[in-house]
């Protein structure tokens, strides 16, 4: 017979055991299975992760809402907000499915399906998925069929007004539209993620960024429908390292400036990532008319793999109906550095360096650049206007207009 103080170790250590299973030795746990959720991918549990999200907000203790491994839970459109008494976490070890129902989703909803709004010290992770559905959007989308009216679909997950935000060790898949959006958010670090869609799938972003300032993303795979990650508006001090891109259209800065807009993106670094098949590698991208600028920017240590636009930057971006008229202001873009960018390009213009004529760009700098053509079918070549570069160590190859 054990003896008691064996039983009572052993009691001990399975506590021990099933309260680091839950990560948080002193959180208290909210699973989404308390609240009545059925799990079964059919019906409807939004109501649950509702109920589970406000016990756990208004929680003294730091506080884990749990989405339980094994299980689907259909969601309808959510909004999970803050601000919650103590630090809060999403521990998604099973699945969050979103409603393929287009009739569920209402005028006001259609932008967002999970949108977690005004939440300080957020963590979103446990190795589970966040599935979009998207599918049916897709197919409703007027860039797969353009006899279709242009629609907005949801992004997968909203981060809005959010500080001190984690996100790490999640699956997103098969978003409606954009996946991962982080909108006026601050001091943001989003790791070990997975984000996956159809290269077919339209305008299915894989991070979408503005209005944010210290952003960290690192150590992510992202294979989707267009930009791997998209950065935007009000982007500053944002740090990206150890990223796999493609298939989808790549890393871009903008587009700024629409509609004459005043854009301001700033302390980018882009770092160690690998692109494969991409339509862009590196690119800034401006519209005609717009003002403010994009400076400090720093693209190094990149991989391309059959991209088709190794190095672009593009001021006159143009994604309308009708074409986009002459106009005399531009957002300008200065101090860009792309150093250490090695592979091949799709097409023959591996480097584009398309700046504007009233606001040149200025301080661009390639530093060790060797992009030849996929296929080794002819040199590659570069394209430039209204762009003073200089170059450090050997470039290949050399841009127009060489000025240092
Ligand atoms: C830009 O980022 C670097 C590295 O994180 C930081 O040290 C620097 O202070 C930032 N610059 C500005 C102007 O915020
Ligand atoms: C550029 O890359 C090609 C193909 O990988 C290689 O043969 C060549 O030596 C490289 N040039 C430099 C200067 O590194």
């Amino acid at each position: 017979m054990a003896s008691p103080v064996l039983i009572f170790s052993a009691s001990v250590l399975a506590l021990f055991f099933l309260l680091s299973v839950h990560a948080e030795v002193g959180s208290s746990v909210f699973s989404m299975q308390s609240y009545g959720a059925h799990g079964d991918g059919l019906q409807d549990d939004t109501k649950a992760l509702g109920d589970a999200w406000a016990a756990a907000c208004s929680s003294e203790k730091p506080a884990v809402v749990l989405i339980p491994k094994g299980k689907k839970y259909l969601t309808k459109h959510i909004t999970l907000s803050g601000p919650c008494k103590s630090s809060i976490m999403l521990m998604v070890k099973g699945t969050l499915l979103a409603s393929s129902e287009r009739s569920h989703w209402s005028k006001e909803t259609t932008r967002h399906w999970i949108l977690f709004s005004l939440v300080s010290g957020l963590t979103v992770t446990g190795g589970g998925t966040i599935d979009g559905n998207g599918k049916i959007w897709w197919q409703n989308s007027c860039k797969t069929n353009s006899k279709l009216p242009c629609t907005q679909a949801p992004t997968a997950l909203t981060f809005h007004s959010c500080t001190n935000l984690k996100v790490e060790n999640l699956k997103v898949v098969n978003s409606q539209q954009i996946q991962i959006s982080v909108e006026d958010c601050t001091d943001v670090r989003m790791s070990r993620m997975s984000i996956t869609a159809p290269e077919t799938s339209p305008n299915t972003d894989g991070i979408h960024i503005t209005r944010s300032k210290h952003v960290e993303v690192t150590g992510c795979t992202i294979k989707t429908g267009d930009d791997c990650l998209s950065i935007e508006d009000g982007t500053e001090n944002l740090h990206v390292k150890n990223i796999v891109c493609g298939p989808g259209h790549g890393i871009s800065i903008g587009s700024l400036g629409d509609h004459g807009s005043e854009a301001h993106v700033t302390n980018v670094t882009v770092d160690d990532v690998r692109l494969y098949g991409t339509t862009n590698g590196a690119r800034i991208k401006t519209w005609q008319g717009g003002r403010g600028y994009a400076k400090n920017i720093v693209f190094k240590n990149m991989i391309m793999d059959n991209v088709w636009n190794p190095i672009i930057i593009d001021q006159d971006y143009c994604d309308s109906s009708t074409p986009c008229k002459q106009r005399k202001s531009a957002v300008e873009v200065s101090d860009v550095l792309f150093k250490n960018i090695r592979g091949t390009s799709a097409s023959e213009e591996a480097i584009m360096l398309h700046c504007s004529s009233t606001v040149p760009c200025h301080g661009i700098t390639l530093e060790n650049v060797n992009l030849s053509v996929k296929g080794g079918s002819g040199d590659a070549k570069s394209t430039c206007q209204n762009a003073e570069w200089k170059k450090s160590g050997s470039v290949s190859p050399q841009p127009c207009s060489f000025t240092s």
